[in-house]
């Protein structure tokens, strides 16, 4: 194909901008953003900060006009979505085929937009005959297979994903067909090939959650740590950025590309998409929008970040409904090309105007029906109605009198760490991605209940738990909550009439549980554990993991806390959990209040609330 390598484009109109610098390879100085004419596309708006805005795209779409006609005018950058993948490519060994991709390139060309490669060496959609070939041969198919399609590409694709998702989620190697023949010495192997046959691409190693702080990422910088040390042709590192609003954001994201920048590196997002649990409604949007948000606003903070390719740009070719059942609405356009509040989001947090030009100062409206749905000795739980904004609402924000008690991303929210047969009084406020905030809701009292302990024993009841996570592998065989209670009354608690409970799904393997006190601060002999399955199941719990203490434990005095009592759980056939969606799981790994492990005094509810 014609060689033409286009370094950086912002959308199907060229857009001057006298500042842009330009640097040696072609690249735009990345920096804050200037302010752009309203109504900049995205990939208008990103290049405007030296960065590009791509999606995915894949063949059989570019036969839909209505498709294509967003796909070329908004975007500066597309990725095919499977048409440069080894099962397309070399389907048998040494037969090459590179239409679909051939096809993406002339569409990128035609509208002045540059191609990201993906990918090269992954051990999915990975033809058979590779992984039933000889150890002994792999290597040699590795290497032929980067050499023809990246010379076939030479000068086209701007960067290449050569190594796509090298780890498992704990950080160790997946044992693929690659790994399993040559070790982890592949990924420099196919990183050099790579060079040898494009030494204009950026090469880059992809893969996904690693978008925030954990084992996972901790493992991919070692790794590229090791590359740059070593001298092996590292460009950049693909962040996929596989979002779901059910889990909470990223941790740490901007300091996380950070330190990958500060190895020398480019940092991107690859695959951007943030689906959520389907029917969608308004507030999932608007916390969808704001993980859009965040994510934009991480890369613009990190100078090496290059920029953001979504994977795709509309609801109606996601691949999230196939892949991850019940799920979707994961895109910035819906599925009739509607732009969503996620599109403004982004929009805006590049420096766009939305709809009218400038930024965003139009604030929600202020909540309303807010009404006490439940209360304890220790908590308010309270609810109210929706509000609506322009862009969208990410939340709300709790105020018990004037001070700010919580957040909420949803309609409602619990108040815990309360004296018992107090009055309290609540207001609501909403805000929205541009940080602008509604007006009160009406206030409502709530009256905390009777303490349940009586003659002469004030102060049950006024407890409540804190939590944090010591397990950075939620997919693993163990559930390791930390936990420890607080005595938030006026006087001592007796611990032996104290219970806790983690609520968790068991996750199919064996339905029998063991249960061990890792460290307590108050003595593990003086410490309880055992796993009660709930009669009935309800969403991210069908057992909980019951803490309770010995008379040995003593009593907790006023404002004190037992300390660290580190639990694990494990099944007895040692199968895998999948913590994530569970009702009580959290990703802190700093003690915090936590509402969703309840805490009993007497048997009675006393902090937290029960899924
Ligand atoms: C997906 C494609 O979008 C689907 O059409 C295909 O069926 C499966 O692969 N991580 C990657 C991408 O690196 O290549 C995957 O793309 C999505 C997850």
């Amino acid at each position: 194909m014609r060689s033409l390598l286009h370094p950086l484009r912002g959308g199907g109109l060229a857009v001057a901008l006298a500042t842009l610098v330009t640097t040696g390879c072609g690249l735009l100085a990345a920096g804050t953003a200037p302010a752009v004419a309203q109504g900049g596309t995205l990939g208008q708006l990103a290049q405007a900060s030296g960065r590009y805005f791509g999606s995915a795209t894949d063949n059989p779409e570019l036969n839909d006009s209505a498709y294509t006609a967003v796909l070329g005018s908004e975007f500066g950058s597309i990725t095919p979505g499977n048409s440069m993948k080894w099962d397309t490519t070399e389907p048998s060994q040494g037969q090459f085929n590179f239409s679909g991709g051939d096809a993406i390139v002339q569409f990128a060309q035609a509208h002045n937009q540059q191609v990201r490669g993906h990918n090269l060496v992954w051990h999915s959609q990975l033809p058979s005959w590779v992984s039933n070939l000889p150890a002994g041969q792999v290597q040699a198919a590795m290497e032929n297979h980067i050499t023809k399609e990246a010379t076939h590409y030479k000068g086209e694709v701007y960067s290449w994903d050569v190594v796509n998702e090298p780890f498992n989620d704990d950080g160790t190697y997946r044992t693929d067909a690659f790994y399993n023949a040559m070790g982890k010495d592949y990924i420099a192997d196919a990183l050099r090939t790579a060079h040898a046959a494009d030494p204009g691409a950026k090469l880059y190693i992809n893969d996904y959650n690693i978008d925030g702080t954990g084992a996972k990422a901790d493992a991919m910088y070692q790794l590229a740590s090791d590359l740059k040390k070593a001298g092996v042709p590292l460009d950049g590192i693909g962040f996929q950025g596989h979002l779901a609003i059910q889990y909470s954001f990223p941790s740490n994201m901007q300091q996380n590309l950070q330190r990958f920048a500060d190895l020398g590196l480019d940092v991107a997002f690859t695959e951007l998409d943030v689906r959520m649990e389907m029917p969608s409604d308004s507030t999932k949007l608007a916390t969808q929008a704001d993980y859009y948000r965040q994510v934009t606003s991480a890369c613009l903070a990190v100078t090496r970040c290059v920029g953001i390719t979504v994977w795709d740009f509309d609801d109606k070719y996601s691949w999230v409904p196939s892949t991850f059942s019940g799920q979707g609405a994961a895109d910035l356009y819906d599925e009739n090309l509607q732009t969503k509040p996620a599109y403004t989001a982004v929009q805006t947090a590049l420096g766009g105007g939305g709809g009218g030009g400038g930024t965003d100062t139009t604030a929600p409206t202020a909540p309303t029906g807010l009404a006490v749905s439940g209360t304890t000795a220790s908590s308010v739980s309270l609810k109210w109605s929706a509000s609506t904004d322009n862009v969208g609402v990410t939340g709300y924000d709790v105020y018990r009198g004037s001070t700010k008690v919580g957040s909420s991303t949803s309609t409602s929210y619990t108040d815990s760490g309360l004296s018992a047969s107090t009055a309290y009084s609540y207001t609501v406020k909403a805000k929205d991605a541009a940080g602008n905030v509604s007006a009160a809701s009406g206030a409502v009292t709530a009256t905390t209940s009777a303490s349940g302990g009586g003659g002469g024993n004030p102060g049950t009841g006024a407890v409540k738990v804190q939590y944090k996570n010591n397990d950075s592998a939620p997919t693993d065989n163990a559930i390791k909550p930390g936990l420890r209670l607080v005595n938030t009354g006026t006087s001592a608690v007796d611990l032996s009439k104290v219970t806790i409970r983690y609520y968790f799904t068991g996750d199919g393997g064996a339905a029998t549980f063991g249960a061990w006190c890792d460290y307590a601060a108050v003595g593990c002999a003086n410490v309880t554990q055992k796993v009660v399955a709930l009669s009935s199941p309800k969403s991210g719990a069908d057992h909980y993991l019951e803490i309770g203490f010995t008379s040995g434990a003593g009593s907790l005095a006023a404002g004190a806390n037992t300390g660290d009592i580190q639990s694990r759980v494990s099944k007895t056939d040692w199968s895998n959990f999948s913590e994530s969606d569970d009702y009580s799981y959290a990703t802190n790994t700093a003690y915090a209040d936590a509402t969703k492990v309840t805490a009993y005094v007497g048997g009675t509810l006393a902090g937290g609330v029960e899924p």
